[in-house]
């Protein structure tokens, strides 16, 4: 399938939104990837809902929400109502299956699609069971809570493994990675199987338009 690229607007320069946000709509990025933090799942308060409205009012991307907060479950309907086209949480906030199916389940039918994430220590198998029922899995390539941190390659290991079983059990879930992905890391989980790349600083640290392109050029080369 087509590759598809996620700038995640935690590196946007909120002095320069509506520029940045018009590069970003030019660009062949097809989605946004909004990161939400609350100073509880992780060490670090990003942004809500007030700003995820903007964004969509500004730009006709698909936006996908990774929540990285302690209580999706009361969280999520708001992002449901700010525009959220996707929204993605953490598997560790339940360590249990079945309560997160029946959020995931919850979230579908609002009508928006739903995924799970899984931190950089936390295996497939302990997902496997939901891999049936998800719209995406996110592999954590670094530990959740900031931008610009080193790509962690026990992430291939995952996105091989959920491709195979993707392909071997003719499902339909993406698979997303998100954390140090540059040119370099963008090769290596593409090849492993990966299908949607978020990347921060990457992309903001350089023209936004030229900085998209340089990751689906990879596919080039
Ligand atoms: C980290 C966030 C990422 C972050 C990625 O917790 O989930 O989405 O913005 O930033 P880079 O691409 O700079 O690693
Ligand atoms: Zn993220």
């Amino acid at each position: 399938m087509e590759k598809i690229i996620a700038p995640s607007v935690l590196s946007l320069d909120y002095t320069d939104t509506k520029s940045q946000l018009k590069q970003l709509v030019e660009s062949d990025a097809k989605w946004l990837h909004f990161d939400v933090m609350d100073g509880n799942f992780v060490p670090n308060i990003s942004f809500g809902t007030d700003i995820l409205k903007a964004l969509k009012k500004g730009s006709n991307m698909f936006v996908d929400a990774h929540l990285m907060i302690q209580d999706p479950r009361k969280y999520y309907p708001e992002f449901v109502r700010a525009g959220a086209d996707m929204i993605t949480f953490h598997y560790e906030v339940f360590n249990d299956i079945d309560a997160c199916r029946t959020l995931l389940l919850e979230i579908k039918a609002t009508g928006i699609q739903a995924g799970i994430v899984i931190k950089p220590n936390t295996s497939v198998d302990c997902i496997r069971d939901l891999l049936a029922d998800v719209d995406m899995v996110l592999v954590m390539s670094v530990e959740p809570g900031f931008g610009g941190q080193s790509f962690m390659p026990n992430s291939l290991d995952k996105i091989r493994d959920l491709a195979k079983f993707k392909k071997d059990n003719n499902l339909a879930y993406l698979i997303q990675i998100d954390g140090g992905i540059n040119a370099e890391t963008y090769a290596l989980a593409s090849n492993a199987g990966c299908e949607v790349f978020v990347a921060g600083s990457y992309i903001f640290n350089q023209d936004i338009v030229e900085g998209v392109k340089s990751l689906l050029c990879q596919e080039c080369v």
